[in-house]
């Protein structure tokens, strides 16, 4: 008995299995991560993310045209402040790291979209995402405080230039009161790409070094997601869809893409996946062994998170994809 069916016919040429293929990453799908610090001149490895850097302003500018000439269409810009406090005055501070960054990156490279992380944990003392009970040593972060402190946040970073605002701090109601607050301040065309779903996830410790941005005290899981959670996903995404954001995020990736999945089968909103720090992480440290081959294992994984779902990919592997892509 041979088989009738067989799915092999079509695998047998190259060209066939181009012709056939149902997911394809490209450039169009990537943005870039970036670490502003004060300073000039400043270029410092993150030790555990090889290839990350926290670069002061002038040196964003040169990564930002570098970013555009390879064809990647935005980035999104992280800051680490002059110095942080209990009001997290550097994060909505109109002189602010982040700030500066996107307006000279805006000057240097108009056509390049600047996405700004909008968070309070880069720059609280305590280094929660959120507003704090003076004394307060158990880290419960109080909501509609920390909404206000999001508002001023936002606001100023549009009038910096900032395209696209992407609040990421899991508040309840933070994409509803910065909606407002960009209406208000006559930012009706800033688009609001929510970190929607995001977990409580381990794989976020390589980031918080490149932040600095670890809670010096209690976790996060207060606002961030339980990993075991999926229809609580749901839930967030369809109150954030409510109060009009333009765009929803699953995050992390690689181990939330059932996430993605049934985020993106909900939603007609483009679906973002943040390939986080730990996930770079591990893929870099396996490929520095030889144990992997980094390009490979790296576009696998790019365009499994495309098959998945995924509209858009923010990922530390943007630019040496970009390359590889172009070859
Ligand atoms: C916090 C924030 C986190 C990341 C970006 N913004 C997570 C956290 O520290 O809880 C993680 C990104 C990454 O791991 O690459 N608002
Ligand atoms: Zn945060």
């Amino acid at each position: 008995m041979f088989p009738i069916h067989r799915p092999r016919r079509l695998r047998q040429h190259p060209q066939l299995r181009r012709m056939v293929r149902e997911t394809i990453i490209t450039t169009n799908d990537l943005i870039y991560p970036l670490f502003a610090v004060p300073g000039e001149s400043v270029a410092v490895e993150v030790k555990s993310m090889p290839g990350v850097y926290q670069l002061s302003v002038d040196k964003i500018v040169e990564e930002a045209k570098e970013v555009y000439d390879l064809g990647i269409p935005a980035i999104i810009l992280f800051g680490i402040p002059e110095s942080k406090d209990k009001d997290a005055t550097g994060a909505w501070h109109d002189c602010g790291i982040v700030q500066k960054a996107a307006t000279a990156v805006k000057e240097a490279v108009p056509d390049l979209i600047v996405i700004v992380d909008t968070c309070l944990c880069e720059y609280t003392d305590h280094g929660h995402c959120g507003y704090l009970e003076v004394g307060d040593l158990t880290g419960r972060v109080l909501n509609d405080p920390t909404l206000e402190l999001l508002k001023k946040t936002a606001v100023s970073q549009a009038k910096a230039g900032a395209d696209i605002i992407a609040p990421s701090g899991m508040m309840d109601g933070f994409v509803g009161a910065i909606r407002e607050a960009l209406d208000e301040a006559g930012f009706n065309d800033i688009p609001i790409l929510s970190y929607a779903a995001k977990y409580s996830s381990s794989y976020y410790g390589p980031f918080r070094d490149a932040a600095d941005s670890s809670p010096q005290f209690g976790d996060r899981r207060t606002y961030q997601m339980d990993p075991g959670n999926a229809r609580e996903a749901l839930k967030e995404v369809e109150l954030d869809v409510q109060e009009g954001a333009d765009m929803i995020m699953v995050k992390p990736a690689l181990v939330y893409m059932d996430i993605i999945w049934r985020v993106k089968e909900m939603t007609n909103l483009p679906v973002a996946a943040y390939n986080v720090s730990g996930e770079y992480s591990m893929v870099k440290a396996a490929s520095l062994n030889s144990w992997i081959d980094e390009e490979k294992v790296a576009l696998e994984t790019l365009t499994s998170f495309k098959r998945a779902g995924a509209d858009l990919i923010l990922t530390y592997h943007a630019k040496d994809a970009a390359r590889w892509l172009a070859k």
